[in-house]
């Protein structure tokens, strides 16, 4: 099955690559580098010993996105993972977040159409809840105003992807497309080879990468936004997601698209986290113990925008798509840092 991924050097695209590969199947990348960098193209390969087809195309480029259908020929699956994710550049710059995020998803489901492709995965966020009411939160929970550009452009593509589902299942000379979203925790971790992982551009924003840096000398300290929060150790609490058990639910959400002929007009939402919540300090605790390190943090004050708790109800996902995560924080801290230390030796220009 040949199966396009826009984003595919990003994050959590090229571990989704990893994860296509081992299961047989045929990944097209798409991806114009904007949050990532070439030697992600090599370092795939090395892991994988395949070289996937790749495109630098920008998937703002209608036209150029088009080609690559075009040429690539039977594209059965799409895996949607390019789009801008900084949630505080989001609220700065909301143009920008609503003109690529929204653009290149509209530029990417008209050729879907035309080409007849039957799957496709979306990659959201658990931001569309917000703070839920109750936890942990399952995929039924109202989907509130979201506090922040990027967080609403999340919640506007899985309504675009609804609305293109539907509308198509209604047209009797298109074949029917499948889509699921999945709606991501926190993504943590990193391929256990140390060879690809978050590469961080700037000041990161999210923890992890925040702690590691901090350990590796590359910031001074790190500052625990609030300790005041109504949680056993005052600090907020998320659902840490190693990226390895992330990019294989890719894989499994594929296949349902894929597979379930009944199923024609198919849009569902999965959570994909772990189910356990975890602290602040518990991570910096975590990470202490797994580095055999003294991390430099300041208690400091709350950041404007966090919610105080989430984590995932993970049923659905594990009884629709037969996926559950493996892994759990002190590995994805281990890897993290693992690769922490390679980038250097890498010595990458993003970093
Ligand atoms: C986690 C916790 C911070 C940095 C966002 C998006 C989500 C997804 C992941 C893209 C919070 C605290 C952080 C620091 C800290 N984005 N923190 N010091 O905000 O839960 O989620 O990123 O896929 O959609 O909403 O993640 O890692 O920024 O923060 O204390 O230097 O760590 O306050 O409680 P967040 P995060």
């Amino acid at each position: 099955m040949k199966v396009l991924i826009t984003g595919g050097t990003g994050f959590i695209g090229s571990h989704t690559v990893i994860s296509l590969v081992k299961e047989g199947l045929n990944p097209v990348i798409v991806d114009n580098f904007d949050n990532s960098s070439p030697y992600i193209l090599e370092a795939l390969e090395k892991i994988t010993g395949t070289k996937p087809s790749f495109y630098n195309v920008d998937c703002n480029d209608a036209q150029a996105l088009d080609q690559v259908f075009m040429q690539e020929g039977n594209i059965q699956g799409v895996i949607h993972f390019a789009a801008h994710k900084a949630v505080g550049e989001s609220v700065a710059n909301p143009l920008k977040y609503y003109r690529n995020n929204l653009g290149s998803l509209i530029n990417l489901l008209d050729p879907m159409l035309r080409h007849k492709v039957s799957s496709l995965v979306f990659s959201s966020s658990c931001t569309v809840y917000g703070q839920p009411a109750t936890l942990p939160v399952t995929e039924t929970a109202a989907v509130v105003p979201a506090a922040s550009p990027y967080g609403n452009t999340k919640q506007v593509c899985e309504e675009i992807i609804k609305d293109t589902v539907a509308s198509n299942v209604l047209n009797p000379e298109q074949s029917a497309m499948n889509a699921v979203l999945l709606r991501y925790f926190n993504p943590i971790g990193a391929h256990p080879s140390g060879q690809i992982g978050e590469l961080p551009l700037g000041v990161p924003g999210n923890l992890v990468p925040f702690i590691t840096q901090t350990a590796a000398g590359i910031r001074p300290q790190l500052t625990v936004f609030g300790n005041d929060y109504n949680t056993p150790d005052g600090t907020c609490i998320r659902d840490y997601i190693h990226v390895l058990d992330l990019a294989d639910a890719h894989v499994k959400a594929l296949r349902f698209a894929a597979n379930v002929a009944d199923k024609k007009g198919l849009c569902e939402a999965f959570n994909i986290g772990t189910g356990k919540g975890h602290s602040v300090m518990e991570l910096v605790k975590t990470f202490e113990q797994v580095s055999g390190l003294s991390l430099n943090y300041l208690l400091g004050e709350r950041r404007s925008g966090d919610i105080e708790q989430i984590y995932a109800s993970v049923d659905k996902a594990q009884q629709q798509l037969g996926w559950v995560a493996q892994r759990d924080i002190e590995e994805g801290l281990r890897d993290a840092w693992n690769w922490q230390k390679n980038l250097e030796s890498l010595a990458l220009d993003k970093a």
